[in-house]
């Protein structure tokens, strides 16, 4: 099958959604399937050398908003939109939805210029599925101890991470028929589980 799709995988650092997308790729080139697996911000040298700073330099809300979505404006055109016209899956650790929850929640930054950002850089493109992976902001901050040293969004406090939670929450209330919630306070075994079985249920391979 040749059905493009595009998914993508959210939640709050520490969550683990990383581990699983990797699974979910070697699960469809098991099936045969040609995909693309990126992630923002980045998936090109530009969208890269746009990341680093944005992790690593201090920066205003507007400013960190204007490079995640020059990054992603560069990743659309030049790897994701080539990708579906191929006909491929792409699968994609992060993308507008982050943008809402860190910078708009997170942040409390204006959402309605997001939106207009949002509008302008994707000209309508949206994934067609996005997996949240929602976890307590505690339990999260407990796995990202245990893992490497912070970045600038990792080294928040746990109110920002709340914040950033309730804008995933707000974005998936708001478009439940892409959103499919992924309790990923479970095990990893059962958190995998979840994820095919929302995959099988919502993807292109789907009797949908
Ligand atoms: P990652 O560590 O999951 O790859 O994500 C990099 C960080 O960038 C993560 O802390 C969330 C942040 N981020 C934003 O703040 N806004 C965005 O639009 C994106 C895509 C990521």
């Amino acid at each position: 099958m040749t059905a493009s799709c595009f998914i993508t995988f959210e939640g709050i650092d520490g969550a683990g959604k990383s581990t699983h997308i990797h699974s979910t790729a070697s699960w469809l080139r098991a099936q045969g399937r040609q995909l693309l697996l990126t992630r923002e911000p980045g998936g090109t040298p530009l969208a890269e050398a746009l990341r680093s700073l944005v992790l690593q330099q201090p920066m205003d809300a507007l400013t960190e908003s204007l490079l995640v979505f020059a990054a992603r404006r560069d990743h659309l055109q030049q790897a994701i939109e080539p990708a579906l016209a191929r006909g491929e899956v792409v699968l994609c650790d992060r993308f507008t939805d982050a943008t809402f929850a860190y910078q708009g929640s997170g942040r409390g930054f204006d959402h309605t210029v997001l939106a207009t950002l949002e509008a302008w850089v994707q000209q309508g493109r949206q994934p067609d599925l996005t997996l949240w992976f929602d976890v307590a902001p505690a339990v999260a901050a407990q796995r990202r101890a245990a893992a490497r040293a912070a970045d600038r969004f990792e080294a928040e406090d746990l109110a920002f991470f709340d914040r950033v939670r309730a804008g995933y929450a707000a974005r998936a209330a708001a478009q439940p028929q892409r959103f499919v919630r992924i309790d990923a306070a479970q095990a990893p075994a059962d958190v995998a589980a979840q994820v095919q079985a929302a995959l099988m249920a919502q993807g292109p391979w789907s009797a949908r």
